[in-house]
C-alpha cells in the first residue's frame, strides 16, 4: 500500500510539474520566442550546435527572408469554421502538414531528447523524422509512440556500407517507421565558424547568446550520438549505385532529402521506390549560398511540373510562421519540415515546449 501511495504522490508531483511547464510555455507566442527562452536555459555548446550554419549564413538567412517576400492572395467568403489539417505523406495519414525534420543530438537541448520531440509530435499526429545522428536509439525513440504515430528514419550512407546495412536491419524491424529519408546534401561536412571566436563574432553582430556557463552540469553534458559512425559519412555516393543498394536492404519507401535543383528532382522521380523528396539546403548548414527550398519548388513548377504529380514534394528551412506553411502548401508542397524550432522548443520547456511550438 505504501508503495502504491508513494507512486501516486510521485505521479501527482510529476503531473503538477508538467502542468507548470505547460503553463510557462503558454506565454510563448512566436517561434523566435522559443529561441530566446531556450538560450537562457541551455549551454553555449547546445546553442552554437543548433544556431550554426555554413560560411556567412547567407542560405540560413535567405531561408527565412524568402517567405517574407511572398505575399498571400486571400480569397474571402469561404467557410473556414471547421478546418481539417490532416493530410497524407507518402500515403500515410498524418494529423498535420508539418513534420519535424531530422536533427542530431536533441539531448543537448533537454534530457528527454528525441523521445521528447516524438511525444510532442504524437499529440498532433505529426511525423517525426529520426536523425541517423540522434542522441537516443531509434528503438528508444519510438518506444512511447502513440498507436497511429508515424516516423521516418534519416540515413547518412557510411563509407563502409555494412555500417548502414546494420542500421537498416534495425529500422526494418520497427513498424512505426514508415520510410527511409536518405540525406544527400552533405557529401562533406559544412564549414561552421562558431566556437570561442564565433561567439565573439555573433556578440559583435548583437545576436542573442546564452547566459549559461560554457559547461553547465545539465542538460546534456554527456550527450553522444547513439549510433556512432566508425568509417565516416560517404563522400563517394552516386545516384544509381546508392538507390539500388538501398533497395536491396529495405523495402520501405524512400524520401530523398536535400534536393536543390529541378534537375535532381527529375532524376529522383525516375526511381520506383523513391516516393518523395524534401527540398532542403540542410538549414544552410552545408553549402552556403545554396538556394532556399521555395526557389527549388518554383523551378520544379516551371521546368518539370509533372514531378509534382509523381512524388510527394516537401520543403524545409526557415519555416517559422503558419503563413510560411500556407505559402509552401499553396505552391505545391505536400508538407513542411521544422528543424531548429524543435530544438529551441525542447530547450525552452521539454515536451511541453515542443508541443507549444507545434501549436504556434
Ligand atoms: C542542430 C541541427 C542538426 C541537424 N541534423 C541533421 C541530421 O542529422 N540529418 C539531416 O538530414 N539534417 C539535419 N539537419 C537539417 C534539418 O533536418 C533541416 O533540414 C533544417 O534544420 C531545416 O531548417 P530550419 O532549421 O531553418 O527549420 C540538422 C539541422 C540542425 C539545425
Amino acid at each position: 500500500m505504501t508503495g502504491i501511495s508513494n507512486a501516486g504522490e510521485h505521479s501527482t508531483r510529476a503531473n503538477k510539474s508538467q502542468n507548470k511547464e505547460a503553463l510557462a510555455m503558454e506565454s510563448l507566442k512566436s517561434l523566435d520566442e522559443f529561441e530566446s527562452r531556450a538560450i537562457k536555459q541551455i549551454s553555449k555548446k547546445a546553442w552554437s550546435f543548433n544556431y550554426a550554419a555554413a560560411g556567412d549564413l547567407i542560405s540560413k538567412s535567405l531561408d527565412r527572408e524568402v517567405y517574407r517576400s511572398i505575399l498571400l492572395r486571400p480569397r474571402v467568403l469561404v467557410n473556414v469554421k471547421e478546418c481539417d489539417m490532416s493530410t497524407t505523406i507518402i500515403g500515410q495519414r498524418v494529423g498535420l502538414p508539418i513534420f519535424v525534420s531530422p536533427m542530431a543530438m536533441a539531448r543537448l537541448a533537454h534530457p528527454t531528447g528525441e523521445a521528447g520531440i516524438s511525444a510532442a509530435c504524437g499529440v498532433f499526429g505529426a511525423m517525426h523524422i529520426i536523425s541517423n545522428n540522434a542522441s537516443m536509439t531509434p528503438e528508444e525513440i519510438v518506444a512511447g509512440a502513440a498507436p497511429e504515430q508515424i516516423f521516418g528514419f534519416q540515413l547518412y550512407v557510411q563509407t563502409d556500407r555494412t555500417e548502414s546495412e546494420a542500421v537498416l536491419m534495425r529500422i526494418n524491424k520497427l513498424s512505426a517507421i514508415k520510410c527511409i529519408v536518405l540525406t544527400v546534401d552533405e557529401p562533406v561536412q559544412g564549414k561552421h565558424e562558431l566556437g570561442p571566436r564565433g561567439f565573439e563574432r555573433y556578440d559583435d553582430a548583437q545576436t542573442e547568446v546564452p547566459t549559461q556557463p560554457e559547461e553547465p552540469s545539465q542538460p546534456g553534458t554527456d550527450v553522444k550520438v547513439a549510433i556512432p559512425s566508425v568509417s565516416g559519412p560517404a563522400s563517394d555516393a552516386e545516384w544509381d549505385i546508392t538507390l539500388q543498394w538501398l533497395a536491396k536492404h529495405t523495402s520501405l519507401p524512400i524520401i530523398v532529402k536535400g534536393i536543390q535543383t529541378y534537375e535532381d528532382a527529375e532524376v529522383a522521380a525516375t526511381y520506383a521506390h523513391v516516393k518523395g523528396i524534401i527540398l532542403s539546403n540542410h538549414g544552410g548548414r552545408v553549402l552556403d549560398t545554396a538556394p532556399p527550398a521555395i526557389h527549388t519548388l518554383l523551378e520544379i513548377r516551371k521546368y518539370c511540373p509533372d514531378v509534382l504529380e509523381k512524388l510527394d514534394i516537401m520543403v524545409d528551412g526557415g519555416i517559422r510562421r503558419g503563413t510560411d506553411v500556407v505559402k509552401a502548401l499553396c505552391l505545391g508542397a505536400r508538407a513542411v519540415g521544422i528543424g531548429r524550432p524543435a530544438f529551441w522548443g525542447l530547450g525552452a520547456g521539454g515536451i511541453a515546449g515542443v508541443e507549444r511550438m507545434l501549436q504556434r
